[in-house]
C-alpha cells in the first residue's frame, strides 16, 4: 500500500511513502506533483495525458485536515497542475496506494475491470481515483453523484457506459432492477446492467459480468489520515519558502505576512489552485519568478452570513463555495437565494471536480478571463469585494469598471483580493445565470451571461435590471443601454422586442473577433435573454398570482425553453448470442471474457511506454517546429537554447546518418525540415537535455528566421481555387450515369463539408530509443500501430540494414490510427538522436505538441448531384469529394480510395459515378483515423439520401429502405454482396427501438413544443473488410511451447486496447485446448514476428488470429504422436514428452486473404473479403434557442458474425459509435487562415465525456450470422460502428427540420458536420437569428476557418 504524505520541515518538504520517510530538499517549485510522482518516486500508474487539466488520467486522492471546517477532507485532485510544493500537511494516494493485482484489489479496481470498463486502459487509473475518492467522501453515493465526479474524467475507448455501469454497483439500489423490467422481467430501462440473450434462443440468459462475484466495498479498512500529519496540521504554522531554478515560492501563514510579501514583491502571483497560473506558465510561456500561496491564510478563507448576503474568502474553492451555497438555498425562503441558485447553476458546469477542488473563487475573479463563468454573475448581481494591502482595505462593487482591459481588474498590483459577498435577492427580484459552451460537461464557455430583474412592487414593471455577459467582448461586459431601456417599462412582448432589437446593436462582434462563431454568438445573447425572459414571465405570473395580481404566463408549448439543462442518468442493454455450453470448458472463444490486462489497467501496473524506468544516462527530447506554414528556412539560432541548463545537443536534418526522406508509402517528406517547411508544425530539430522541462525550455528558444512563401493553401476551397491536388486522381463508375439522370423525375445538387478530427489517444506518442554500441544496432521502445514500419524507417534514417533495428510495443493507449503511420516520425527523430548522443533518448509528446505535429482524420468536402424518381428511388448519382491531406502523401490515397468505396454507404444506385481528389495544402499531413475514409465517403451518401427524402417529402426511413441493397446486389465496384444481413440488422433495430412508437412519441413531442424538438434517424452501414493495398493482407505468428507446458505467443499485431491480444490467446486456446491462464502474450516486436503489417483496417483479428491458428495446428501436428503414446494423459505430460523426443515446439504461422485485388482502371477485382453490417437509430432533442443538443437514445444492431468475445465486441461497438458521435455532433478542429491550429488540448478540443452517452443505449450483436471468411465464423469490428454514430447526426437533422418549418422553411438545406451547438443554433432559423445576420464573405478575415 502506498500513501504518501507531505510536510514541511522549515524549508524542507518531508515525504512519508508506505513508512518510508523521505526529505525534498528545496522542493523544485515548477515540478508537479505528477513529474514528481512518476520521475521521483517511479510511480508510474498516475499517468500523463494534458497536462492541463482536462482529460483527468492524472488523477489522484489528496487528504489534508482543513482548519477552517475542521475535519478531513478527501478530495480528487489533478496532479499535473498540482505544484509540489503545494502539498504541505497533505497526504498523496495514487492508484498503487489502493491496491494492485500481487496484493489485493480494491473494489473500485475489480469493479471497473470486470465491468469491462477498461479497454487501453490509459485512462482507468484516474477514472479509479475519481471513484475512490468519491466514495471515500461518500460511501453511498448516488449515480447522479458518480456522473459530477467523473466531469473531470476522458476515456477515448470505452464510450463510458461499462465504466458508469460497473461503478452503479456502489450505488444504494446499484443491484435492483428496479421493476421497470420489460418483457422477461429483467431490468433493462433503469440502468442496471443486464445482458440478454436473445429471445428465440433456448439458452439461459447470460451476462457480460457476474456482479455476485465482486468483492464488497468495505469503507472501514481505508487507509487512515495519517496521525502524524493530522498533529503536524494543528500546530501553529510557519512560513515555507522554497527556492527553485527560476522561481521562489512563499507559502505565508497569516495575512500580515501574506500583505507584506505583496508589498515587496508586488508583481507576485498568488496560487490558490494553479489551475490559471499553471496552464499559463506551461503553455504560455510565462514566468512568474515569484509566487505566493496564500491557500490557509484564515481571513482568505472566512464563510460568513452577513446582513446583505453571503461573504465568501478569496481563496475558497469553489466545491466549498457549491457546498456553502447549496446548504443556504435548503435553509432560507426562495426569494432569498436567486443569485445563489444561479452561481449553483453555473458551478455545476465549471470544470471537472477535480478543478472545482482545489480552484479558488478569487482565481476565477482575478484571472478576470471574459469567458469566465462567474463573472458575469457577479456582475450582475453586484457583488461586493473586498481587497486589501499593506495599508489599506476597501470595497469595490463587481460592475463594468472592474475590469479594465483584457485579464485586467482595477486592483492596484501590492493589492490582493481577500473576499466577496454574493448578495441575497428579496421579493420581485429575479435572477439566472448561463453558459453556453460546445459540450456541456467540462468546457469554457462560448458565451456566459447573469441577468438581473428587480420589479416594483406587486407589478410587472421593471424597477431595475442588470444584464451582464462573458464572451462578447475583451472583458466581461454589461448590456448598459439595453437595461436602461427597459426601465419603468412592463415584462411583455413589447419590452422582450425591444430588448432583442437593443441586444443586437450592443452586443455586436466584429466579424473577425477572436474566438470567431460571430453570428452564433450574437444569436445566443438574444436567445438567452429570451429564455430569461420567459423564466421570469412564469415566476412573475405564479407569484403575482398569489398577491391577486393577474399578468400573462408563459405559453405551455415555451415552457421547455425555461428548464435547466439536466443530466439524466443513462442505461444500458447489450443482447449477444450466448455460446451453448461445450465439451471442452477451457475453451471459451464465444464467451465474455475480460481484457487481460484490465487488472493491471486498473491498479496502474500496466506498462505503458513512458512507464519503462529511466535509464541511467538518458536523454530527453523536445520538438522545434515550424511557426509558419509555408516558408524558406533563412536560418537557426540555437545560441540561447544551448545556454539553458542540461541542454546537450541540437539535432537537426545535417545529423541524420541515412536518409532524411520518410514516408509510410511514398517518401514525400522529411524526418527534419532542411531547408523549407509546409506546415505549422513541421518539425524542424530536436532538442535533447536531461530532463523534459529544460529540453522543452530550450526548444522554445530556438530562434529560426524564415522568408514566408506563397500561397498559403489551408482549406480544401483554396487547394480547389489553387489545382493543389496530389495524384492520382480516382474515380469509379458502374451503369451509365447520363442515362440515369435522363430517366429520372428530379435532380438536385448539394455540397456538404466534414471537419477532420483529432484521434486523441489518451496515451500521446511516445518512443524511447537505446543505441546498443555494435554494428549500430538499436532497440525502440515504442507507442505505436506499425512496428515494422518504424524498424524500416529508422533503418532508413540511421543508415543501417532493418536487421539491426528492433521496434518493440507492449501496449498502446489508444491508438485509432493516428499511430499506423505518423508515430514513425517521432521515432525517427528520437532513433536519430540517440545515434547522435549515443545514449538513450526518450521522448513523449505533450498533448500540445501531439496535436500539433501528427494531424488527424482528414476533412472532406463533397458535392453531388442526383437523380431520383418521385417515390424516393434514386436512379444515378455523381459524386466528387476532395480530402485535405495536408503537407504529405502519407495514406490519403488509400482514405480517398476507401471514401470512394463508401460513396454508395448501403443503397443500390443504379447509375453512380464517384471522383476523389486528394487536396495538398499547408497542414500537418492528415493520416488514418478509424474508418479511414469510410465515415466521410458514406456521410456524405446519407447527406443525399436526406436531400432526397426531403424534397420528396417522405419519411427519411422509407426512403433509405426502399434504396437498399438486397443480396446478391453489386457494389459500384463491382463485388456481389452475398451473406448480406443489412435487412437483418435494420428490422431488429426497427424492433429494438421501437421504431414506429418512438416516431409518433417525437412527432406528438414536437407539435406539443415550439423552441425544443426532437428528431429521429436510422442509418445503416456496410464497410469492406481487408486493407485495399493487397499485399497488407497477411500476417504472421510465432507460438513457443515451454517445456513446463506454457505457451508464449507472438503474433503481428499489437494491443492498443481493442483486445487483440485476449482475443488471440482465446484463438490459441481454442487450438491448442489448453486453458487461457497457460498462454501468454509478452509484446509486439519486429525480432519475433518479421514483416507485419500495422494493426489497422479492423482487419488484426481475421490476419492474426488465422495466423495463430495455423501455428498451433503444426504444433498440435507435431504433438500428436505423444498424445496418441498417451491419450489420457494431460497437456503438460505430451508437452514433456515431446521435449525429450527432441519435438521442435516452437512454430510460426502465417497467413493471406485469399483473392483480393481490385483495379481501378478496369472496375474489377475482390477489392474486400467480406463486409460488415450494421443499423442504428437514435433519436434527439435539441434546444432551437442554444443549439445544444441531448442523446436521448439510441439502439445498434451489429453483424460482427460469430463473436470471439461478446464483451469486446461490444465494447468496440460503444467506442465506435462513441467516437463517431465526437465526430459527427462535436470534435471541432480550428484553424487560423493561416494554418495555426488553435484547439491542441483537450481545454479547446472536446471529445466527448460521460454526459454525452444516449440516456438509453441498447446494443444487440446480430444472432445467427457466422461468417465463413474469417476465424471461428467472426467478423471484423474495429471501424464498422463507428459511422452509425451518424444516426445522430441526421436525428439532429430532422430535429431542426421541424424547428425550420416553425418559420416557414421546407425542403433541403445544407447541415455540415460536425453538427455542433453553433450550426444547429444558425439551422433553426426564427426571429432572433434575423436579428443576427452574418457579414458578408469576403469582406472580412475570420479567425478561423473551415479546412
Ligand atoms: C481544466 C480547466 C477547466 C476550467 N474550467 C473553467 C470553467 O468552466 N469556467 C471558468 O470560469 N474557468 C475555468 N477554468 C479556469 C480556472 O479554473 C478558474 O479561473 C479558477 O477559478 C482559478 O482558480 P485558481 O485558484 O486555480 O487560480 P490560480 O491559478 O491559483 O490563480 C489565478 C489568478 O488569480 C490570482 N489570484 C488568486 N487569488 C488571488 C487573490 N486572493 N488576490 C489577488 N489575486 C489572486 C492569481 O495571482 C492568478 O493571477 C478552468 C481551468 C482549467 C485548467
Ligand atoms: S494529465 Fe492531468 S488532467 Fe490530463
Ligand atoms: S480505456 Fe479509456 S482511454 Fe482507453
Amino acid at each position: 500500500m502506498f500513501c504518501i504524505f507531505f510536510a514541511s520541515i522549515a524549508n524542507k518538504m518531508f515525504s512519508i511513502i508506505n513508512t518510508l520517510q523521505i526529505t525534498e530538499k528545496n522542493a523544485e517549485p515548477e515540478i508537479t506533483l505528477l513529474t514528481y510522482l512518476r520521475r521521483s518516486l517511479g510511480l508510474t500508474g498516475t499517468k500523463l495525458g494534458c497536462a492541463e487539466g482536462g482529460c483527468g488520467a492524472c488523477t489522484l486522492m489528496v487528504s489534508k485536515y482543513h482548519p477552517h471546517q475542521n475535519r478531513i477532507i478527501h478530495h480528487a485532485v489533478n496532479a499535473c497542475l498540482a505544484p509540489l510544493c503545494s502539498l504541505h500537511h497533505c497526504a498523496v494516494t495514487t492508484v498503487e496506494g489502493i491496491g494492485s493485482v500481487a496484493s489485493k484489489l480494491h473494489p473500485v479496481q475489480e469493479r471497473i475491470a470486470k465491468a469491462h470498463g477498461s479497454q487501453c486502459g490509459f485512462c482507468t487509473p484516474g477514472i479509479v481515483m475519481s471513484m475512490y475518492a468519491l466514495l471515500r467522501s461518500n460511501p453511498q453515493p448516488s449515480m447522479h453523484d458518480i456522473q459530477e465526479a467523473f466531469q473531470g474524467n476522458l476515456c477515448r475507448c470505452t464510450g463510458y457506459r461499462p465504466i458508469l455501469e460497473g461503478y452503479r454497483t456502489f450505488t444504494k439500489d446499484g443491484g435492483c432492477c428496479g421493476g421497470k423490467g420489460q418483457t422477461n422481467g429483467c431490468c433493462m430501462t433503469n440502468g442496471c446492467i443486464e445482458e440478454h440473450v436473445n429471445d428465440n434462443s433456448m439458452l439461459p440468459a447470460q451476462k457480460l459480468y457476474d456482479q455476485s462475484e465482486f468483492m464488497p466495498l468495505d469503507p472501514t479498512q481505508e487507509i487512515i489520515f495519517p496521525p502524524e500529519l493530522m498533529s503536524l496540521s494543528i500546530q501553529p504554522q510557519r512560513e515555507l519558502r522554497f527556492v527553485g531554478e527560476r522561481v521562489l515560492w512563499i507559502q505565508p501563514c497569516s495575512l500580515k505576512e501574506l500583505l507584506e510579501l505583496k508589498a515587496t514583491y508586488p508583481n507576485a502571483k498568488l496560487v490558490v489552485g494553479n489551475t490559471e497560473v499553471g496552464i499559463e506558465m506551461k503553455f504560455k510561456n510565462l514566468l512568474y519568478p515569484v509566487i505566493l500561496a496564500p491557500a490557509y491564510i484564515p481571513e482568505l478563507n472566512i464563510i460568513q452570513h452577513t446582513q446583505d448576503g453571503i461573504e465568501v474568502g478569496a481563496s475558497v474553492t469553489l466545491t466549498v463555495l457549491g457546498d456553502v451555497l447549496r446548504a443556504a438555498v435548503k435553509k432560507l425562503p426562495t426569494h432569498q437565494t436567486e443569485v445563489f441558485e444561479a452561481v449553483l447553476e453555473q458551478l455545476r458546469w465549471f470544470a471537472g471536480q477535480q478543478i472545482r477542488n482545489v480552484a479558488a473563487v478569487g482565481g476565477n475573479i482575478m484571472t478576470a478571463s471574459p469567458i469566465s463563468d462567474l463573472n458575469p454573475v457577479f456582475m450582475a448581481a453586484g457583488c461586493k469585494l473586498t481587497v486589501m494591502s499593506k495599508g489599506e482595505k476597501r470595497v469595490l462593487e463587481m460592475d463594468d469598471k472592474f475590469f479594465p482591459g483584457y485579464r485586467k481588474t482595477v486592483l492596484k498590483s501590492e493589492e490582493i483580493l481577500l473576499s466577496i459577498e454574493i448578495p441575497y435577492t428579496r421579493k420581485g427580484q429575479y435572477f439566472s445565470a448561463f453558459k453556453q459552451s460546445p459540450r456541456k460537461e467540462d468546457d469554457i464557455a462560448i458565451v456566459t451571461s447573469g441577468m438581473n430583474v428587480l420589479f416594483k412592487e406587486k407589478s410587472n414593471i421593471v424597477q431595475s435590471i442588470r444584464i451582464s455577459y462573458g464572451g462578447m467582448a475583451p472583458v466581461t461586459v454589461l448590456a448598459t443601454a439595453t437595461c436602461n431601456r427597459l426601465l419603468n417599462r412592463q415584462w411583455n412582448e413589447e419590452l422582450l422586442e425591444q430588448a432583442c432589437t437593443s441586444l443586437a446593436e450592443e452586443m455586436s462582434l466584429s466579424p473577425s473577433a477572436p474566438g470567431g462563431m460571430v453570428t452564433y454568438r450574437r444569436t445566443l445573447t438574444i436567445s438567452l435573454f429570451y429564455k430569461f425572459f420567459l423564466t421570469v414571465q412564469h415566476k412573475l405570473a405564479l407569484d403575482l398570482g398569489m398577491e391577486g395580481v393577474t399578468v400573462e404566463d408563459v405559453r405551455p408549448e415555451y415552457a421547455t425553453a425555461t428548464e435547466l439543462f439536466q443530466l439524466d442518468s443513462p442505461s444500458g442493454v447489450q443482447l449477444y448470442q450466448a455460446v451453448p455450453p461445450g465439451d471442452n470448458s477451457d475453451d471459451v472463444v464465444g464467451h465474455p471474457i475480460m481484457h487481460l490486462s484490465a487488472l493491471k489497467h486498473a491498479t496502474g501496473e500496466a506498462i505503458y511506454c513512458d512507464d519503462i524506468p529511466c535509464y541511467e544516462n538518458e536523454l530527453r527530447l523536445a520538438l522545434v517546429t515550424s511557426t509558419k506554414a509555408h516558408a524558406l528556412i533563412k536560418s537557426i539560432d540555437t545560441s540561447d537554447a544551448m545556454e539553458v541548463p542540461g541542454v546537450v545537443a541540437f539535432i537537426s536534418a545535417k545529423d541524420i546518418p541515412g536518409s532524411n526522406l520518410t514516408g509510410p508509402v511514398f517518401n514525400d517528406e522529411t524526418v527534419f525540415a532542411d531547408d523549407k517547411v509546409t506546415c505549422v508544425g513541421h518539425i524542424v530539430g530536436a532538442i535533447v537535455a536531461d530532463t523534459q522541462a529544460h529540453a522543452q525550455r530550450a526548444a522554445k528558444a530556438v530562434k529560426i528566421s524564415y522568408e514566408e512563401l506563397h500561397p498559403v493553401i489551408v482549406t480544401i476551397q483554396d487547394a480547389i481555387a489553387n489545382k493543389s491536388f496530389y495524384q492520382p486522381v480516382r474515380s469509379m463508375e458502374r451503369g451509365d450515369v447520363a442515362q440515369g439522370f435522363k430517366d429520372s423525375d428530379h435532380i438536385l445538387h448539394g455540397k456538404m463539408h466534414i471537419g477532420g478530427q483529432e484521434q486523441f489517444y489518451l496515451e500521446t506518442n511516445c518512443t524511447v530509443a537505446v543505441p546498443r554500441g555494435e554494428d549500430g544496432e538499436m532497440e525502440l521502445f515504442v507507442s505505436t500501430q506499425a512496428a515494422s514500419k518504424t524498424q524500416a524507417l529508422v533503418a532508413k534514417a540511421l543508415g543501417v540494414p532493418a536487421n539491426r533495428v528492433v521496434c518493440r510495443v507492449k501496449r498502446m493507449g489508444g491508438g485509432f490510427g493516428g499511430k499506423e503511420s505518423r508515430s514513425t516520425i517521432l521515432s525517427t527523430v528520437v532513433a536519430v538522436a540517440a545515434y547522435t548522443t549515443k545514449r538513450p533518448v526518450r521522448c513523449m509528446l505533450d498533448r500540445d505538441e501531439d496535436m500539433l505535429v501528427t494531424g488527424g482524420r482528414h476533412p472532406f468536402f463533397g458535392h453531388y448531384k442526383v437523380g431520383y424518381m418521385n417515390n424516393g428511388r434514386v436512379n444515378a448519382l455523381d459524386v466528387t469529394l476532395y480530402s485535405n491531406a495536408g503537407n504529405s502523401m502519407d495514406l490519403s490515397l488509400s482514405i480517398l480510395e476507401r471514401a470512394l468505396f463508401h460513396m454508395d454507404n448501403s443503397y443500390n444506385i443504379p447509375n453512380i459515378h464517384g471522383t476523389g481528389y486528394i487536396c495538398k495544402t499547408n497542414l500537418p499531413s492528415n493520416s488514418a483515423f478509424r474508418g479511414f475514409g469510410g465515415p466521410q465517403g458514406m456521410m456524405i451518401a446519407e447527406s443525399w439520401m436526406s436531400d432526397v427524402a426531403l424534397s420528396c417529402g417522405l419519411p427519411a426511413e422509407e426512403v433509405r429502405r426502399m434504396n437498399m441493397y438486397k443480396e446478391g446486389d453489386f457494389t459500384p465496384f463491382n463485388q456481389r454482396l452475398d451473406q448480406f444481413t443489412i435487412d437483418l440488422c435494420w428490422e431488429e433495430c426497427m424492433q429494438l427501438s421501437d421504431f414506429n412508437m418512438r416516431k409518433e412519441a417525437v412527432e406528438q413531442y414536437n407539435r406539443q413544443h415550439r423552441w425544443t424538438k426532437r428528431g429521429l434517424a436510422i442509418i445503416p452501414t456496410k464497410f469492406g473488410i481487408s486493407y485495399t493495398a493487397v499485399f497488407l493482407n497477411q500476417a504472421g505468428a510465432l507460438v513457443h511451447v515451454y517445456s513446463d507446458g506454457s505457451v508464449l505467443l507472438t503474433h503481428g499485431g499489437t494491443e492498443m486496447g481493442q483486445g487483440l491480444h485476449t482475443k488471440m490467446v482465446q484463438v490459441a486456446s481454442k487450438t491448442l485446448g489448453i486453458p487461457c491462464s497457460k498462454i501468454h502474450i509478452t509484446e509486439t516486436s519486429t525480432n519475433t514476428v518479421p514483416n507485419t503489417s500495422p494493426t489497422a483496417a479492423s482487419v488484426s483479428s481475421d490476419l492474426n488470429g488465422m495466423a495463430v491458428y495455423n501455428a498451433c495446428q503444426t504444433l498440435l501436428q507435431r504433438l500428436q504422436p505423444c498424445i496418441d503414446k498417451n491419450p489420457k494423459g494431460c497437456w503438460e505430460d505430451w508437452v514433456k514428452a515431446a521435449y525429450f523426443d527432441r519435438v521442435n515446439l516452437s512454430a510460426n504461422g502465417f497467413y493471406k486473404t485469399p483473392d483480393l485485388g481490385y483495379d481501378f482502371n478496369t472496375n474489377s477485382g475482390r477489392a474486400f473479403n467480406y463486409f460488415s453490417y450494421g443499423v442504428a437509430v437514435s433519436e434527439v432533442e435539441i434546444d432551437c434557442l442554444t443549439g445544444s443538443h441531448k442523446n436521448l437514445h439510441t439502439s445498434i444492431v451489429m453483424d460482427v458474425g460469430k463473436s470471439l468475445n461478446p464483451a469486446l465486441d461490444i465494447g468496440q461497438v460503444e467506442g465506435g459509435f462513441m467516437q463517431g458521435l465526437g465526430l459527427f455532433t462535436l470534435e471541432e478542429l480550428r484553424y487560423s487562415p493561416d494554418g495555426y491550429l488553435y484547439t491542441r488540448g483537450p481545454g479547446m478540443y472536446k471529445i466527448p465525456s460521460f454526459g454525452d452517452i444516449p440516456i438509453e443505449l441498447k446494443v444487440s450483436l446480430l444472432r445467427d450470422a457466422p461468417n465463413e471468411k474469417a476465424i471461428f465464423s467472426s467478423k471484423a469490428v474495429g471501424e464498422p460502428p463507428l459511422f452509425l454514430a451518424a444516426s445522430v447526426f441526421y436525428a439532429i437533422k430532422d430535429a431542426i427540420t421541424v424547428a425550420r418549418a416553425e418559420s416557414g422553411l421546407t425542403g433541403p438545406f445544407r447541415l455540415d458536420s460536425p453538427a455542433t451547438p453553433e450550426r444547429i443554433r444558425n439551422a433553426c432559423e426564427d426571429k432572433f437569428t434575423k436579428l443576427c445576420p452574418p457579414a458578408d464573405p469576403g469582406t472580412f478575415t475570420p479567425w478561423a476557418v473551415q479546412v
